[in-house]
């Protein structure tokens, strides 16, 4: 078999992979990127894009049907799925052709194949179009293969009746009932761009409460608007299996020790994601894996074995697309031979629900549990004049600070543009930003980043227009 040599090869073309080949390639290491699908991985494809696409659409449909009071009436939409989704792609191609240009323009050479480890430094290309495989001889190999969805038992994902992430995004019509198994973000993100459309959302969460990542107020603003929309959150509830009858799928779970049914035309099973570390060749290396499969990684995202490196999903929590980003290019630089580590202080976590909620830093009982003695400013977007201006007045912003010095630990705002806010947070955090920092940064008026000036004057018990505590 013909034999490649390259300085370094990174498997798989997502949100780690990608930009780690860039900078790779800005940094003069020869380097080449092997995918077996689309660049862009998970994200760009079947993911973050795609969702955000139908979910801009969907809410888009549902404030023109909700702005009579606004003096603006539009009568009852009308909604083409075949063409939204025509919309979606479009975008989605016009993106993962991009990737593509972005690698192969930094000197990185892009290939479309399926890669298989053979050993230390050496990696099989199988081509998807019958030409004869390859050996790529690497001195370094970045893993950043990705996670899939779990499946659980009862529930066969046919991505027709039964859904997961990727065919929800792909349906093209609008069912009439959605059982969502799975209270977590994608169940709650695609659950609500459907119920926006007029599908009736039931959420089966086998938890005590949805979104358990979030702090339980920010939840709760969430779980509001999906009981107001006219959807059923059930918790406590684990999915069983399913039946068909009269037309209808019948969802049964066990909800507090009891067997209940629910209706659906679709069961969207969104139950979290695992890993892709196995079937490749990765145990050749003898590359080590923790007790959920995610593979064990330093700061400087250097596996067990020396040269070996892992970004991304495959490498553990969160699952998060800017995470996978940021560690990918860490690693460029590891291999280039700079002096960098994955040091963030925060990866910033957002939810592209309705309202959104974004976090930085520690949450309540993180911070408490850290040995923190906290004081929590808030102000709630109700009393915001932008928020008002824009009709979206649900939520509120919330900053968690230490008492002792005002150090800011954590920010979280729920309400609209909370996806957007939140990088002035992440910012906050990662410069060590006392309260007194943002408090004392002129925002802009009328803006809905002045929630966040307010909440950590509130914090310093000098906000101006909420109530204050004595400090
Ligand atoms: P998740 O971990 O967010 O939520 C899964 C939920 O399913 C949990 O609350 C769990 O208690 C529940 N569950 C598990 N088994 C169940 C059963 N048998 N019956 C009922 N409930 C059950 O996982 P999800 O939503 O699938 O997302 C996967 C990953 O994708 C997340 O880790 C997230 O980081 C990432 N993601 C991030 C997005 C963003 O940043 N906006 C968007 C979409 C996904």
């Amino acid at each position: 078999m013909p034999t490649i040599k390259k300085q370094a090869l990174v498997i798989g073309a997502g949100t780690g992979g990608y930009p780690c080949a860039i900078r790779l390639g800005q940094l003069g290491v020869d380097a080449m990127l092997v995918e077996k699908a689309e660049p862009g991985g998970v994200c760009l494809n079947w993911g973050c894009i795609p969702s955000k696409a139908l979910i801009s659409a969907t809410k888009l449909a549902h404030k023109a049907q909700h702005a009579e009071h606004m003096g603006l009436s539009f009568g009852a939409p009308t909604t083409d799925m075949p063409k939204m989704q025509v919309w979606k792609a479009g975008i989605v191609s016009k993106l993962t052709g991009g990737v593509k240009q972005l690698v192969k323009g930094s000197g990185t050479q892009y290939v479309t194949a399926t890669a298989e480890i053979l050993g230390p430094g050496r990696v099989k290309l199988s081509y998807p179009d019958g030409k004869p495989d390859d050996i790529v001889e690497c001195e370094h190999l970045v893993i950043a293969t990705g996670s899939v969805p779990i499946e659980i038992p009862g529930f066969s994902v046919d991505q027709d009746k039964v859904r997961d992430s990727t065919g929800a995004l792909e349906l093209d019509f609008v069912p009439e009932h959605m059982v969502c198994i799975g209270g977590g973000i994608i169940g709650l993100e695609l659950g609500q761009t459907f119920q926006r459309l007029g599908t009736k959302l039931t959420v089966l969460e086998g938890l005590d409460r949805i979104l358990s990542v979030c702090d339980k107020d920010l939840a709760q603003v969430v779980a509001r608007q999906i009981k107001q929309d006219g959807g059923e959150i059930v918790t406590n509830a684990m999915a069983k299996g399913f039946s068909e009858r009269d037309g209808k799928l019948w969802v049964r779970a066990e909800v507090g020790g009891e067997s209940k049914e629910f209706p659906a035309d679709v069961v969207l099973v969104a139950v979290g994601r695992r890993p892709v570390a196995k079937g490749f060749g990765l145990d050749k290396l003898g590359v080590e894996l923790d007790e959920r499969g995610f593979i064990k990684v330093d700061a400087r995202q250097q596996t067990n074995v020396a040269k070996v490196y892992a970004v991304g999903d495959v490498c553990g929590q969160p699952m998060l697309a800017h995470k996978a980003s940021h560690e990918g290019e860490v690693v460029a630089e590891v291999i280039a031979g700079k002096n960098t580590v994955n040091d963030a202080r925060t990866i910033p976590n957002v939810v592209f629900t309705e309202p959104e909620i974004a976090s930085a830093g520690l949450g309540e009982a993180e911070a408490k549990q850290a040995g923190h003695t906290i004081e929590i400013g808030k102000f709630p977007f109700s009393i915001s004049g932008r928020a008002m201006a824009i009709d979206e007045t649900n939520g509120f912003v919330k900053v968690i600070i230490d008492k002792s010095d005002n150090r800011v630990l954590g920010i979280h705002v729920v309400g609209p543009e909370a996806s957007d806010l939140i990088s002035e947070a992440a910012l906050a955090i990662e410069m060590g930003a006392f309260a007194e920092d943002i408090a004392l940064t002129v925002h802009p008026h009328p803006t809905l980043g002045e929630a966040v000036m307010e909440a950590a004057k509130h914090a310093l018990g000098e906000a101006i227009h909420v109530g204050n505590r004595r400090r």
